[in-house]
């Protein structure tokens, strides 16, 4: 009983506590993008713990985009947003991650039937009503992302429920989807876009359309969204056949 409650104790591994320690130390911001971490055998030291623990905390951190290594010159808080293709996580929670802070600038939160476009990528008949948001995403007051979404009326009644994260939002009505489909292509941004953005004319963007999931397979949400291709990384782990 006394175990259940005590949080060392769910993560019994050391190498899982650092994980989590490092991690905190990110997310409030103690250490800083691009700042270098102690070697693994400071760190070892200094903490009494094995190199190997230290270093498969660190792996675990450069595999979840935190922490960037560059051969011979160490382990670094990732300057760019490294963003692993097989999690299904939100803008929020990626930036947050990193101890940024997530806001969005609402162009649209309303609404309104289904886009034909919508409506073929949603498997929707004409006519159905979906919330629609158009956002403008921030970290702190720099602009990343702009993002377009839709999500069926029946599985978020009402668009102000969200505040600022979507996913938030049906989470809290226990709509959250599981899964998702993703189609990440190079755009060269538009002139609207780029002004949005802060970016010179012409700059480079990643197009992303997301079709997500519940359990059953309904739909829950389509976006589009054309994040600034000079400061986003997505990375796969690849296998063989
Ligand atoms: C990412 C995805 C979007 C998703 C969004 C939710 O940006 N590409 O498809 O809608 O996250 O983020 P949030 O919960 O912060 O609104």
């Amino acid at each position: 009983q006394r175990l259940q409650h005590d949080p060392a104790a769910r993560q019994p591994l050391a190498y899982m506590r650092l994980r989590r320690a490092i991690r905190n130390v990110i997310e409030n911001g103690e250490v800083q993008v691009g700042h270098a971490l102690p070697s693994e055998r400071d760190l070892a030291r200094a903490l009494t713990l094995s190199r190997v623990t230290v270093r498969k905390a660190i792996g675990g951190l450069v595999e979840d985009g935190l922490l960037t290594q560059r051969h011979g010159a160490g382990t670094f808080v990732s300057e760019r947003i490294v963003k692993p293709l097989s999690r299904m996580t939100s803008f929020t929670e990626d930036l947050r991650a990193r101890g940024l802070n997530p806001r969005s600038e609402f162009f649209e939160r309303g609404i309104g039937e289904v886009t034909p476009e919508e409506a073929m990528a949603m498997n929707l008949s004409p006519g159905t009503q979906v919330v629609r948001l158009h956002r403008l995403r921030y970290a702190g007051d720099e602009p990343l992302a702009i993002e377009r979404s839709a999500v069926p009326l029946d599985l978020l009644p009402d668009p102000s429920l969200v505040v600022d994260s979507l996913y938030e939002a049906l989470d809290k009505l226990g709509n959250r989807p599981l899964r998702a489909l993703q189609r990440l292509r190079a755009v060269v941004l538009g002139p609207a876009q780029t002004r949005l953005l802060r970016l010179g004319a012409g700059s480079a963007g990643l197009n992303i359309e997301r079709r997500s999931f519940l359990d059953d397979g309904r739909i829950v949400e389509f976006t589009c969204s054309w994040y600034r291709g000079d400061i986003y990384d997505f990375v796969a782990e690849l296998q063989s056949d």
